[in-house]
C-alpha cells in the first residue's frame, strides 16, 4: 500500500508524443513529461508511476492495480479511447481513487467525434488544452485530495 503513489496512464499514440502531430501536441516527449512530474512531485512528497499502453485492457488492468495499491490517485489521457470507452468509464467508476483527466490538447475544440468523454463522466477533475503544463496543473490537483 502507498498512498502517496500517483499512478499516470497513457493511452494510444501517447508513446509518439514529441513527433507525434506536433502542431496540437507540442514537441516534448512523455519522457520529459515523466521528468517534470517526478520533479514535482518530489517538492510534493508524491512518488510517480508512469505508464503508456496503446491497448486499452492495459490500462484497465492498471487503474484495477493502483487501487489494490491504495494509490493517491490516477492521472490518465486516454487518447482516442477518452471517447470510446465505457470499459475505461466502468473501471474509474469501480475503483475508490480518484481519476484526473488529463489532455494536452482540448478535445472540446476539435472535432466533433473527440466533444464526449467517458472517463471524464468519472473524473473528479478534467484539465485540459495546456499542453504538457495539463499533467503538471492536475498533479496539483491531485496533491490536494
Ligand atoms: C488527447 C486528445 C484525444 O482526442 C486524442 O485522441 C489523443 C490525445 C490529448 O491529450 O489532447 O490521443 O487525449
Amino acid at each position: 500500500m502507498s498512498a502517496n503513489i500517483v499512478y499516470v496512464l497513457n493511452g494510444p499514440n501517447l508513446n509518439l508524443l514529441g513527433m507525434r502531430e506536433p502542431e496540437i501536441y507540442g514537441t516534448e516527449t512523455l519522457d520529459d513529461v515523466a521528468g517534470m512530474l517526478e520533479d514535482r512531485g518530489r517538492e510534493l512528497g508524491l512518488e510517480i508511476d508512469m505508464r503508456q499502453s496503446n491497448h486499452e485492457g492495459h490500462l484497465i488492468d492498471w487503474m484495477h492495480e493502483a487501487q489494490a495499491e491504495g494509490a493517491k490517485a490516477i492521472l490518465i489521457n486516454p487518447g482516442a479511447y477518452t471517447h470510446t470507452s465505457i470499459a475505461l468509464l466502468d473501471a474509474a467508476k469501480s475503483i475508490k481513487v480518484p481519476v484526473i483527466e488529463v489532455h494536452l490538447s482540448d478535445p472540446e475544440t476539435r472535432e466533433a467525434f473527440r466533444h464526449i468523454s467517458y472517463v471524464g463522466m468519472a473524473a473528479v477533475k478534467t484539465v485540459k488544452g495546456l499542453g504538457t503544463k495539463s499533467y503538471l496543473v492536475a498533479l496539483e490537483h491531485a496533491a490536494t485530495l
